[in-house]
């Protein structure tokens, strides 16, 4: 694996032709997708400044322009119609000040009728290497791209720890004010949320207190990317909670979580109904932000990171990895949060072909009836290998397993997870990219996310038994250009 040093990944890009010829070598990996947002070069990470404006949907993610490495973060913009075909817009955001000379990291977007907001952090650091994290704004400007404002909205707070970064921004209505909500961590190293408040966009925010979040006190050192949106009357508090391990998670200390509840303004607190559930059970998935402005008092739409900090993947070599999970509908029936494919995906099936040999990219709906099943991905031709699925009926779980992959990573982290069912396994709905795998399970009562990358050799759908499968094969709908 190359070691970067401090400078290389730091290195500003100064023109499009930096990265020209890495994105041509690029364009030739096996591993790109083909239906899923991916770095024009570099690593993709968070999702950032969501939202529908004037009927285009903009997207934005975390970008190193260099390599699959954290070091400078750029924003890098993206756009649909539809959220399903994607266009690159160019860079959106360049560490360009001395107030983000390190780094615009996460952040969030809100569309008023007239302009499109972003808030993000802006990373200084000083010679000294010492970070204070600005909440920082911007809006779209008539080229379509965003203009700075010259000074950010306020810096961190000394009662907490440097970790104050990602703004989220959002409208509440009975309060008539804007608030902002930053993922933080107190001195003494547990993680929690900022609130902020103010009556315009563009000034007058004053920082409102720490957000209570009953039972909650000590959960994770820092709490990364926190979204909050109101579904059928019902709160849903994401965040993302880091230096922790949770039960049923192998190794890793990354996680993204939510909780469903009530926010009340008046007190800053979010009462949870209930535990803190995993938003996907998968081994990437991570820094979901909900869109703003979806315009639908029963729906969210989310997008994630298909990555996790501290990982590595096999692309590395070529100089690229990560991608954005599929946009995701959330709803809330009784109580419970469902995450289900855009209805509209179904216009990217192509055809209809016999379901042993999987597509390279491609979308399978496989039937069950509640009993005992077992079935791999991309196994080799006689059966072995693979990334293997299995469901046992009496104690409603789902094991997945990659360790089976000629490509193994992060086996430290573990290559085997579980996901639990609220009912029987009746349906899986699994769509497949060049180098992911998303599993929707029961209509979206639990989610599975994950990278993977078949070998030439590994390409069958094997099954324990038969399973009513339908495969198709799907449209490709996010184009590889180089815009800069
Ligand atoms: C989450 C995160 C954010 C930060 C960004 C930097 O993955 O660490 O907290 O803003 O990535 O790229």
């Amino acid at each position: 694996m190359k070691e970067w040093t401090l400078e290389e990944r730091y290195r500003v890009l100064e023109s499009p032709e930096d990265i020209r010829d890495l994105h041509e070598r690029i364009k030739g990996s096996v591993y790109r997708q083909k239906y899923h947002v991916q770095p024009v070069t570099g690593l993709s990470s968070d999702p950032n400044g969501f939202t529908c404006h004037d009927g285009v949907w903009h997207l934005f993610y975390q970008w190193c322009p260099w390599g699959a490495v954290h070091g400078l973060k750029y924003w890098y913009h993206v756009t649909s119609k539809d959220l399903i075909s994607w266009e690159n817009a160019g860079v959106g955001l360049y560490p360009d000040r001395d107030y983000d000379n390190k780094g615009c990291h996460s952040g969030s977007a809100i569309s008023t009728d007239e302009t499109l907001y972003f808030f993000y952090t802006g990373n200084h650091r000083d010679e000294n290497w010492v970070r204070t994290p600005y909440t920082c704004a911007a809006y779209l400007g008539e080229d379509g791209r965003p203009v700075k404002l010259p000074e950010p909205l306020f810096g961190p707070r000394d009662d907490h720890s440097e970790h104050q970064r990602d703004p989220k921004v959002f409208y509440n209505e009975e309060k008539g004010r804007y608030y902002i909500f930053i993922g933080a961590q107190t001195l003494d190293k547990k993680g929690c949320v900022l609130v902020y408040e103010s009556e315009e966009l563009l000034s007058g925010w004053t920082y409102a207190g720490q957000l209570k979040v009953p039972g909650f006190e000590d959960f994770g050192g820092m709490w990364e990317c926190p979204c909050i949106e109101r579904i059928s009357g019902k709160d849903v508090l994401l965040f993302s909670p880091q230096y922790t391990k949770l039960p049923g998670r192998a190794e890793s200390t990354n996680h993204n979580v939510y909780l469903i509840g009530t926010m009340d303004y008046d007190t800053l607190t979010f009462t949870p109904d209930g535990d803190y559930q995993h938003l996907d059970f998968g081994f990437d998935f991570y820094a979901a932000q909900l869109a703003s402005n979806v315009g639908d008092p029963d729906k969210a739409v989310i997008i994630a990171w298909i990555g996790l900090p501290d990982n590595h993947y096999p692309t590395e070599p070529e100089e690229w990895e990560g991608s954005m999970t599929l946009p995701r509908e959330l709803r809330i029936r009784d109580g419970v949060l469902y995450q289900t494919p855009l209805p509209a995906m179904k216009e990217l099936r192509d055809e209809l072909i016999c379901a042993d040999e999987l597509p390279v990219f491609g979308e399978m709906e496989l039937n069950f009836d509640g009993n005992d099943a077992a079935f791999a991905l991309f196994a080799r031709e006689d059966g072995t290998g693979g990334l293997t699925f299995s469901y046992d009926a009496a104690q409603q779980i789902c094991t997945i397993d990659r360790s089976g992959m000629d490509k193994r990573f992060n086996e430290k982290v573990g290559e085997t997870l579980t996901m639990p069912l609220r009912t029987p396994l009746r349906k899986l709905q699994i769509f497949i990219d060049r180098s992911s795998v998303e599993i929707f399970a029961n209509d979206g009562e639990a989610t599975f996310t994950t990278h993977l990358y078949p070998s030439e050799r590994e390409r069958w759908f094997w099954t324990a038994g038969k399973i009513d499968a339908k495969v198709w094969t799907l449209k490709a709908s996010v184009e590889d250009s180089f815009v800069v």
